[in-house]
């Protein structure tokens, strides 16, 4: 018999599984946070996969199918990202007081989309978080899933340059 508040392991020590499990948490690993758990999945992946849908079903005692089920029905779930690669932009408190809001304009404009779109290209999908979790080092961005602190608009933006000229050696 499974116990109540036992825990499996996340798929990997990315820091953002810390917010889905704290979500899972707050509502008692109950079946019914089903939706507000694959909520805070892609707020913070961007997308649902495979490996993340596994993992709040097994962590909720739910049917895979019937999670996979939940996350095909709604329109607002992504199963996969969109773009190449993911750029998300932390929007909770400390981030959004350290400059996110400016950076996230300068994002939008340089890339012609806003948050929860891709690129014409499909080379870049651009999401925004509520907290990733890493406030001591606001504000906060998350490129391809690497977590960088102390981001400003100038290391953004060259970040993104630099993906779109790796698009255009290949
Ligand atoms: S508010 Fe951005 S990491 Fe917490």
């Amino acid at each position: 018999m499974v116990s109540k508040t036992s825990q499996i392991e996340p798929p990997s020590d990315d820091k953002r599984w810390r917010i889905v499990q704290g979500t899972m948490r707050r509502n008692g690993f109950a079946r019914h946070s089903l939706i507000e758990t694959l909520h805070t999945v892609q707020e913070s992946f961007g997308f649902l996969d495979e490996e993340s849908l596994r993992y709040v079903a097994g962590s909720l005692r739910v049917p895979l199918s019937q999670v996979y089920g939940v996350s095909t029905f709604y329109h607002l779930f992504s199963l996969k990202p969109a773009g190449e690669h993911t750029c998300v932009m932390c929007t909770g408190t400390a981030c959004y007081i350290n400059g996110i809001p400016k950076m996230l304009q300068a994002v939008e404009e340089e890339l012609g989309i806003t948050p929860g779109e891709t690129t014409d290209d499909e080379l870049i999908s651009l999401m925004t978080a509520r907290c990733l979790g890493a406030c001591g080092i606001a504000p906060v961005g998350v490129f391809d899933g690497e977590v960088m602190g102390k981001v400003t608009t100038e290391k953004v933006l060259a970040q993104i340059q630099s993906w779109k000229e790796a698009a255009n050696v290949e």
